[in-house]
């Protein structure tokens, strides 16, 4: 009995304690690296809504985008996508004639957006920034964060211009043409009284 666990040891001699530590300490290290790097990227698309600023990220359908845009004309016009994310919107409003403008809070989807889009994008909280120069205003955030911008498009935007918002109704203001299906809603920046 004694002869054969001698016989089997030689033949798969056990990895050396050092060795066997490290590989150890390897998988330990790549797994907590993951699960650092998946919670950072969970944060970073959350912290605009977790901080109370606006919406998390998520992206706009081009369908949807295109519908809107093709109905209020945008060629030559100024176009401002509040909270611009990686500039999806932007870069369709681009290729169909307008002079797009984006802002955007979080620093990383700043700096990719302007790198992408090749476009005026601001790093700024949206309630921050003047639109009294804006003829469409691109809004794809939350229900309740529309609700505290329709008070300020009201305020500040000409008669003239429009508000598309995606995936939420903005009821406080004017709706002018909608589609339930795309999920677009489009508004004159008239207060709904
Ligand atoms: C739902 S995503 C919309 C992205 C893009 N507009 C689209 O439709 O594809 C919302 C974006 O708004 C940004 N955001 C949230 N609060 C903001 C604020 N107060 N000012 C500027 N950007 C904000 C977020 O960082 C996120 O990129």
């Amino acid at each position: 009995m004694g002869r054969r666990v001698a016989e089997s040891a030689s033949v798969n001699p056990p990895p050396p304690r050092g060795a066997h530590r490290l590989l150890e300490w390897g998988v330990i290290e790549v797994v907590a690296l993951l699960a650092a790097f998946s919670i950072l990227s969970i944060l970073h698309i959350l912290w605009p809504w977790l901080s109370g600023r606006g919406a998390a990220y998520s992206t706009s359908r081009a369908r949807a985008v295109r519908w809107a845009f093709e109905l209020v004309g945008v060629r030559g016009k100024r176009v401002y996508d509040l909270g611009c994310g990686y500039g999806v919107v932007l870069a369709i409003a681009k290729s169909m004639g307008a002079e797009p403008v984006g802002v955007e809070v979080d620093p990383l989807r700043w700096l990719i957006c302007k790198a992408v889009c090749r476009c005026r994008v601001l790093f700024r909280d949206m309630f921050e920034v003047d639109l009294s120069n804006a003829d469409v205003v691109y809004v794809f955030q939350w229900p309740s964060v529309n609700a505290k911008l329709a008070a300020k498009l009201a305020r500040e935007l000409k008669p003239t211009a429009y508000v598309v918002s995606y995936m939420w109704e903005m009821p406080q203001l004017k709706l002018v043409a909608e589609n339930p299906q795309l999920k677009v809603y489009i508004y004159q920046s008239i207060y709904n009284v």
